[in-house]
């Protein structure tokens, strides 16, 4: 075990305090999606790259666009300005991110198609990435936790089958019925891709990370163990391997009715609620020391007034007394006013 990561600083702070089970006075926020495009200050050195994933590998640019949201609103958190797509590229895909079209990758549509890939991921290729988090590290306040992530290999493996993002993740779902085994052989690649992208964040100064399963509630049961649930305990088990007690939040997106049997068997500090879920419900039931992160609709959060105050406070009133992490439910939307993350703020800090 490198001597690096067993001497990793014991940062506290609400943030951090609350992954570890305890619950401060109030919860700590921070938002999905909080570098971007709503903000005016990001909007403008977005403006000077020549593309985005330019701009995810220029440190001094993503490091400034990490910090954006906590200067202006003061955040619990900051949260690494990059991509999950940043995986398929440093295996070798070949990812372009067109101006106003989203994602293309070359779609992996065979077994064949796989040999591409390469065997491991190349951390050199996202060097600048982890230089992003040593400048962040430095940066931040000593009580403002910095956090780290990558998507989860169903996602991931969602974008690299389709080439791009797709409105049912039909390619991804049709190879998994198809090619079972080439789809295994894929998620554990991502599986191996993502501990060691995840490992390398903590050694460059990220204190928490949190995996974006944004496309886990398309699957039937069998196949969410399979391709969602499985893969987070693996990558869960095999980064605390390295990194002993990281603090590491899950986000199944859709898992409605499997959220709490993913907080359960996973062992993640926090398990993010989506929009769809009852807040109360989540806090009921997702087991007590598993801190519940959410669950603020983002319309809500552009519609702002008193719907968005009723509903701030119905989330604060269910998660009350356990451990909880504000947050939205999905990624904050570009036309979101910034008064009514203002508004938020102040409410929340109350
Ligand atoms: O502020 C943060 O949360 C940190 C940075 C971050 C981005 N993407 C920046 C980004 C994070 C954590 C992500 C995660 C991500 N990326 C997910 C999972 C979370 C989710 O929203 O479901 C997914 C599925 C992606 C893939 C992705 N990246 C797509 C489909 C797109 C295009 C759609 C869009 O919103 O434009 C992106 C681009 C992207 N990633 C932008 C940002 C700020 C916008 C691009 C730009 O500014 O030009």
């Amino acid at each position: 075990m490198s001597s690096l990561l067993s001497d990793r600083p014991t940062r506290r702070g609400l943030f951090l305090d609350t992954l570890n089970g305890t619950t401060p006075a109030r919860p700590p926020m921070w938002l999905m999606r909080q570098a971007g495009r709503y903000l005016p200050e990001y909007r403008e050195i977005r403006a000077e790259a020549a593309s985005f994933l330019d701009f995810c590998y220029t440190p001094e640019r993503a490091a400034e666009a990490t910090l954006q949201p906590i200067e202006r609103f003061g955040f619990d958190a900051a949260i690494l300005f990059s991509d999950i797509l940043v995986v398929p590229d440093a295996l070798g895909q070949g990812v372009r991110f067109a101006e106003g079209e989203g994602p293309r990758l070359d779609p992996v549509i065979s077994s064949d198609d796989l040999s591409i890939l390469k065997p491991r991921i190349d951390l050199d290729h996202l060097a600048p990435v982890f230089e992003t988090v040593r400048i962040v590290r430095a940066a931040l306040a000593d009580d403002k936790a910095l956090i780290g992530f990558c998507g989860a290999p169903w996602t991931v493996a969602t974008y690299m089958i389709a080439g791009r993002g797709t409105p049912d993740q039909k390619p991804a779902r049709m190879f998994a019925y198809r090619e079972p085994r080439a789809m295994q052989a894929l998620i554990d690649r991502l599986v191996e891709a993502s501990v060691d992208y995840l490992v390398a964040q903590f050694e460059a100064g990220v204190d928490c990370v949190q995996i974006f399963d944004s496309w886990a509630g398309v699957l039937p049961k069998p196949e969410f163990d399979r391709w969602c649930l499985k893969p987070a305990q693996a990558i869960v088990e095999k980064v605390r391997a390295r990194v002993p007690g990281a603090p590491i939040i899950g986000f199944p997106r859709g898992a409605s009715t499997e959220l709490t049997e993913f907080a359960r068997l996973t062992g993640v500090n926090a398990v993010g609620v989506d929009t769809a879920v009852d807040m109360a419900a989540a806090a009921a039931s997702v087991p007590a020391g598993v801190a519940v992160q959410g669950n603020l609709d983002p319309f809500a959060l552009i519609a702002g007034g008193e719907t968005l105050d009723r509903a701030v406070d119905y989330i604060l009133a269910s998660a009350k007394g356990r451990p909880h992490i504000f947050n939205l439910g999905h990624g904050i939307l570009p036309e979101t006013p910034i008064e009514h993350v203002e508004r938020l703020v102040e409410r929340v800090r109350g």
